[in-house]
């Protein structure tokens, strides 16, 4: 995510988008509500065009269904929201946003506007945007949204260059979000995925999960959950061990292809799964990948060991035939199986990633002159202020340390 102050104009290139007429405030008061006419409320406002490429405007009656729900499930975002539209911190920002456009990314970008801010967003994946909720964000809450599902590889990236023409600020990167969204999100979210793509039985399954970092482990805990036996590939003897020590098996990979029944890798690195593991697994198997990019499972590799392509043989599923008639299964190409399959997170694992990151770009738009040039991290307050403002709406109390504690806590003259 990116900010730049003040807001003037769009980003070079913004105008090539499609604009879209949508119900914006004079001035910069928070947005309309979903449904609110040009008439509706008190302030005063007028039709002002918003650049957006979308794929139907027309969609956004279930875009807004769609991000109502993901509201219901994000209590902190709705504590950050308030606080933003009393004390309105983004005013004159323009943030631009690269994420997956999903409901929940709306529920964040629409708690942005209530800060004041101006939001461009772009989407982060081609194949997870959900139109209509790109359809409700553009035309109902002013958001400038350049995304479309499955657009090619060129439009993709144009987009993104539509929207990040500022300089960058990395909020991504805190200990909430690798806990909750990477661990707990991607854990649950990507078995979701396979199962809707495939409705496989995991129980008594052999699943292979590549990378035993925040989200592999996620992965790996909840197949074991549901009764798979879980086989962990590692490059980091740490992260090894850890596994180990978890209880589960770890081998390279080259002697988990022959026995893996489904296969998840989540490194961020590339061709984990590569010719030599593909020709020798099993007929049936399935290949998901949970990284960010579609290069973990060498698809060059997949396809020209084929002697047969059935795609589509269920949703996100496609089959790949071997010379030897054994049958690969390729769900959502290769690309994010949660996201593509699935739904993503969870609004609420989303809904602790994004009020971090509201919450960040507050405390940047007030300290952004203070600041030298470079990234910055996360303060640990804000991470602290999410798990607060959290356990607040799970009516979950922690005790806090006394005086004595405290003092034990920082100083090396007590014990022995
Ligand atoms: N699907 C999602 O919703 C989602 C969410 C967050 C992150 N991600 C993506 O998932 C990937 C992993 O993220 P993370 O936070 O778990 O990273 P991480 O760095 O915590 O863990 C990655 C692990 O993979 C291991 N690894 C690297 N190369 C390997 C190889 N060839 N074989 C086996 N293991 C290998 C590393 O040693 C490390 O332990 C990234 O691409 C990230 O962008 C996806």
């Amino acid at each position: 995510m990116t900010v730049s102050e003040p807001a003037a104009a769009p980003p070079a290139g913004q105008r090539a988008g499609t604009p879209v007429s949508a119900a914006a405030p004079a001035g910069a008061g928070p947005e309309p509500e979903p449904g609110a006419g040009a008439a509706a409320g008190p302030r005063r406002r007028t039709r002002q065009v918003i650049p957006a490429d979308i794929a139907d405007p027309a969609l956004a009656d279930a875009g807004t269904a769609r991000i109502n729900w993901a509201e219901r499930a994000s209590q902190v975002l709705r504590q950050v929201r308030e606080r933003f539209e009393s004390q309105r911190p983004l005013e004159g920002l323009t943030v631009a946003a690269c994420l997956h456009v999903t409901a929940e990314t709306a529920v964040l970008v629409r708690t942005l506007r209530a800060g004041g801010a101006r939001v461009f967003l772009a989407a982060s994946n081609p194949l997870s945007t959900q139109d209509d909720t790109a359809a409700a964000l553009a035309t109902r809450y002013g958001i400038a949204v350049f995304a479309r599902a499955g657009v090619d590889r060129p439009t993709y990236y144009r987009h993104i260059h539509q929207v990040l023409d500022f300089p960058v600020v990395a909020a991504n990167d805190t200990a909430t979000m690798r806990l909750f969204d990477n661990t707990h999100g991607t854990g649950q979210s990507v078995i979701d995925g396979i199962l809707r793509a495939t409705n496989t039985l995991l129980a008594g399954k052999t699943v292979v999960v590549a990378g035993y970092g925040a989200c592999g482990r996620g992965v790996a805990d909840r197949a074991r959950g549901l009764g798979a036996q879980v086989i962990v590939t590692e490059i980091d003897p740490v992260r090894a061990l850890d596994a180990v020590l978890a209880g589960l098996r770890v081998l390279p990979m080259a002697a988990a292809a022959p026995l893996g029944e489904v296969f998840i890798t989540a490194t961020g690195s590339r061709d984990v799964i590569s010719a030599g593991h593909l020709a020798a697994m099993r007929d049936g198997a399935i290949l998901a990948n949970a990284g960010h990019f579609d290069v973990e499972i060498d698809l060059r590799a997949l396809y020209g060991l084929a002697a047969e392509v059935n795609a589509g043989v269920r949703q996100h599923t496609d089959e790949y035939v071997l010379a030897d008639g054994r049958r690969l299964l390729l769900l959502a190409e290769g690309r994010v199986v949660n996201l593509v399959a699935a739904e993503g997170h969870p609004a609420a694992v989303m809904d602790l990633s994004f009020g971090c990151q509201a919450l960040v770009l507050g405390w940047l738009a007030a300290n952004a002159a203070g600041l030298p040039p470079g990234v910055h991290d996360v303060p640990g307050a804000i991470d602290a202020e999410v798990a607060r403002l959290e356990l607040a709406a799970m009516r979950t109390e922690i005790d806090e340390p006394t005086q004595d504690q405290q003092e034990y806590l920082n100083s090396w003259h007590h014990g022995s």
